[in-house]
């Protein structure tokens, strides 16, 4: 089966790769980019460890073709921190010890980010609702709504 060319902009960077066309986006970034941060936890769109952001909506990249990336811009966890500096939910999820394996974490980070720059003073049940999309099967959760929180404040200057 040919092959086909894609070009694509991810976290600012322009980068192309060539792909059969069934090819998951999630696989072309993991694969083919070097950009193994997004993880596959399920592949079939449940869990959400996959998470990336495309022109502007998250979305799961297990569901996503890699050919539909031509011409789109993508954020993924690569592209949170600033060079050595973390990204406030970064930083908030290693102090509150939100993570276990792990294999969550970026894709919560991915949309616990879209979500704060949509309400920057988002509800407790507001932050749940968000990522009820992205399973953890390690920490139960609240760590991880906590985080979200203390880094929210932090972001709005509110940190004591
Ligand atoms: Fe994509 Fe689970 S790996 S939703
Ligand atoms: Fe293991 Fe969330 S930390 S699945």
């Amino acid at each position: 089966m040919s092959k086909l060319h894609v070009t694509t902009t991810v976290n600012g960077d322009e980068l192309d790769f060539v792909c059969p066309p069934e090819e998951t986006l999630l696989d072309a970034l993991r694969g083919r980019l070097g950009l193994s941060g997004s993880k596959e936890g399920c592949g079939t769109g449940d869990c959400g460890a996959c998470t990336v952001k495309m022109d502007g909506r998250l979305v799961c990249a297990c569901l996503v073709l890699a050919p539909e990336a031509q011409g789109a811009e993508i954020e993924t966890i690569e592209g949170m921190a600033t060079g050595e500096s973390l990204h406030p939910l970064q930083s908030s999820f290693i102090d509150n010890a939100a993570l276990q394996c792990g294999i969550c974490t970026p894709g919560i980070l991915v949309a616990a980010k879209d979500l704060l720059e949509r309400n920057p003073d988002p509800s407790e049940t507001e932050i749940r609702y968000w990522l009820a999309g992205n399973l953890c099967r390690c920490t139960g959760y609240d760590k991880i709504i906590k985080a979200v929180q203390f880094a929210a404040a932090e972001m709005r200057g509110e940190t004591a």
